[in-house]
């Protein structure tokens, strides 16, 4: 029997990863950290610190590293999303084999928590599902870990939503095709490859944006978005050339956030 935890470890801050985090990583057999290729070397860089400062040294010496298979740019987006994942659990599937061929407990760290915008339950279940080689005898488990979006409304000092008003949490894929959720009053975008803000009006729309948030180059940057929409685009554009890879989310809202906010025009 294999007993996978996905860990949820913050997006950058040790300080964010929970004790239930590190109980769940100090109790495992193996720690399998993946490594995601060159440009986001950083971000391997950061779960092997966040190793070393919060384990002791016995866990340490149970992670494992190895390679995660990259995904193809083809056009058909979800296409080339699952067989990335099909060829992700396939991975999963030799390091637990090699690595724990008795069974036992493996703890995997994920990024922010593993309920948002992340795949590696439903890479998990394609494991369970699968029915080959004991795949039956798998037991999942989940660490919560603070989100992204949790860090960038820490950060602003703002709530999620307006007072007693939806929230819709998008990509920028798909604020780019679609425009404005009908009826959201805010907006969260995640996943932008950069700048989906600028295929909306921007009348009337606040933005809070944060880069490489809980990091020490964390960036902020907010305002009406008719105003700080042209600065954000170059400063993630200067950003990105600087560290090679970026990393960044922001809230649109219609409605005042805060009471204290000015109405928006
Ligand atoms: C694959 S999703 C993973 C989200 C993660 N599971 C979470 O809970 O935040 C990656 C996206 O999350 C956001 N993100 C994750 N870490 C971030 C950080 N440190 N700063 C800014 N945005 C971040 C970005 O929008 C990025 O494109």
């Amino acid at each position: 029997m294999i007993q996978l935890s996905l860990i949820g470890i913050g997006t950058g801050n040790p300080d964010h990863v929970t004790l239930a985090g590190v109980r769940a990583l100090q109790a495992a057999d193996r720690i399998l950290l993946p490594r995601k290729g060159e440009a986001k070397s950083d971000l391997v860089d950061l779960r092997r610190l966040l190793c070393r400062n919060l384990l002791d040294e016995a866990a340490q010496s149970r992670v494992v590293e190895f390679d995660l298979p990259r995904r193809d740019g083809r056009d058909d987006y979800l296409g080339a999303v699952d067989d990335w994942h099909a060829a992700i659990a396939e991975v999963w599937r030799e390091q637990m084999a090699r690595h724990l061929p008795r069974g036992g407990r493996v703890a995997m760290l994920i990024w922010g928590d593993p309920s948002l915008y992340d795949s590696s339950l439903r890479i998990a279940g394609r494991l369970k599902g699968s029915g080959r080689d004991g795949d039956a005898s798998l037991e999942v488990s989940v660490v919560p870990g603070i989100t992204s979006l949790q860090v960038l409304t820490a950060e602003h000092r703002i709530p999620l939503n307006a007072l007693a008003e939806p929230v819709q949490i998008t990509t920028g894929r798909r604020l780019r095709e679609r425009g404005w959720p009908e009826d959201a009053a805010s907006v969260a975008v995640m996943l932008d490859g950069g700048g989906a803000f600028q295929a909306l009006a921007p009348e009337g729309l606040h933005i809070w944006w944060g880069a490489y948030l809980g990091m020490d180059k964390q960036c902020l940057i907010d305002g009406r978005l008719a105003e700080v929409g042209p600065s954000i685009v170059e400063r993630r554009a200067a950003l990105r050339e600087r560290h090679g890879w970026i990393m960044d989310v922001y809230l649109l809202a219609r409605t005042p956030l805060l009471s204290r906010t000015p109405p928006l025009a």
